[in-house]
């Protein structure tokens, strides 16, 4: 299959592509019922902040499809499942309160269900024109024929579109304005390594994969001309949450006077609260270091340290690229 998407609503089913198989095996998966798609959220069949976002949308939605007795205890089940599925990224909370709103005030129509899938459509959709719009802002502070290093995947996995940092270095390499990227592999899921990679591989831009722990080498030696990442919480100071290790990057390019930039929809800013503090971090299972693919590599009795995410300070960061404009320290949102 030469093209792909991560996530499509079709008569009146979820299709999604199973992330956790990527890149070696293009499996999708079609799906009307919304626990398996809390279950797909929780297993990181569908990440990344938009997509996850959007694919709570619709199986909210669903929940109540071909229901008419019982509706609001089956729809708050559905939404306290679906809520409790992940808890860093904003999106989330937002994409299911718009579609909760949707069902309050119009509870006693007859198309309730077809009320709710537009709006999960209408989400879905203004993920798409967000992520062009990033790209579009995104792509004037790049440089020609700049190398970039990116961390974990912004790209058409993690969202509705065709991604946020992810769509600017795309945007930039058909300008000219990108010709290398490195892609971190983003231990201990791989997102970096197995679908950063394999997005760029099917864009056809030339790229390394990075050891994590690489990053501070290779910036010294003067061969990265910007780092571009995503966002799963910003704050209203601009503190950033996205994938742990993004913080370590921020503080590199801080020492090597590098750009360091966020790249995000406006729906990733949490405006309800002052800064990163306040952001839930999710503690991730051990198992997830102590098997790779199912292979056990170290022994399960060690205790591991596994946070999903980081906060990157908002005085490390150069610049917030959101589909609305590229905003500039002092940050107030
Ligand atoms: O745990 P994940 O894979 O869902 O984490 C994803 C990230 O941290 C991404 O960088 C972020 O969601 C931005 S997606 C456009």
């Amino acid at each position: 299959m030469s093209d792909f998407f991560s996530l499509k609503f079709h008569d009146n089913k979820l299709i999604f592509i199973d992330q956790t198989k990527l890149p070696l095996v293009e499996e999708y998966i079609t799906t009307t019922n919304y626990e398996r798609i809390a279950e797909a959220i929780e297993k990181l069949e569908i990440r990344g902040a938009p997509a996850i976002g959007i694919a709570a949308a619709y199986a909210l939605a669903l929940s109540i499809k071909g229901e008419s007795q019982g509706l609001d205890e089956k729809f708050n089940i559905a939404y306290e499942r679906l809520v409790r599925t992940r808890p860093t990224a904003v999106n989330l909370f937002w994409a299911l309160d718009s579609i909760k709103r949707t069902y309050e005030a119009n509870k006693n129509s007859a198309t309730l269900f077809f009320l709710l899938i537009n709006k999960a459509m209408q989400i879905h959709k203004n993920d798409i024109n967000q992520c062009e719009a990033i790209a579009k802002n995104g792509v004037e502070l790049l440089k020609d024929n700049s190398t970039i290093l990116t961390h974990c995947n912004t790209g058409k996995l993690a969202t509705g579109g065709e991604g946020t940092a992810f769509n600017i270095i795309k945007k930039g390499f058909e300008l000219g304005k990108v010709k290398f990227v490195y892609a971190d592999e983003t231990r201990p899921l791989l997102q970096g390594s197995r679908l950063t990679a394999f997005e760029l591989s099917k864009a056809n831009i030339p790229f390394q994969i990075l050891i994590d722990s690489a990053a501070a080498l290779l910036i010294s030696q003067k061969k990265i001309n910007a780092v571009i990442v995503g966002a799963d919480r910003i704050a209203s100071n601009g503190d950033t949450a996205n994938k742990i290790g993004t913080f370590n990057l921020a503080l590199l390019c801080k020492q090597f006077n590098i750009p360091f930039y966020i790249a995000a929809p406006v729906s990733t800013i949490d405006t309800s609260i002052s800064s990163g503090e306040e952001i839930e971090i999710e503690m991730r299972s051990t198992d997830e270091l102590s098997f790779i693919k199912g292979t056990q590599i170290t022994k399960t009795d060690y205790d591991a340290y596994t946070p999903a995410f980081d906060v990157t300070p908002y005085y490390l960061i150069t610049a917030i690229i959101t589909d609305k404009k590229v905003n500039k320290p002092p940050y107030s949102f």
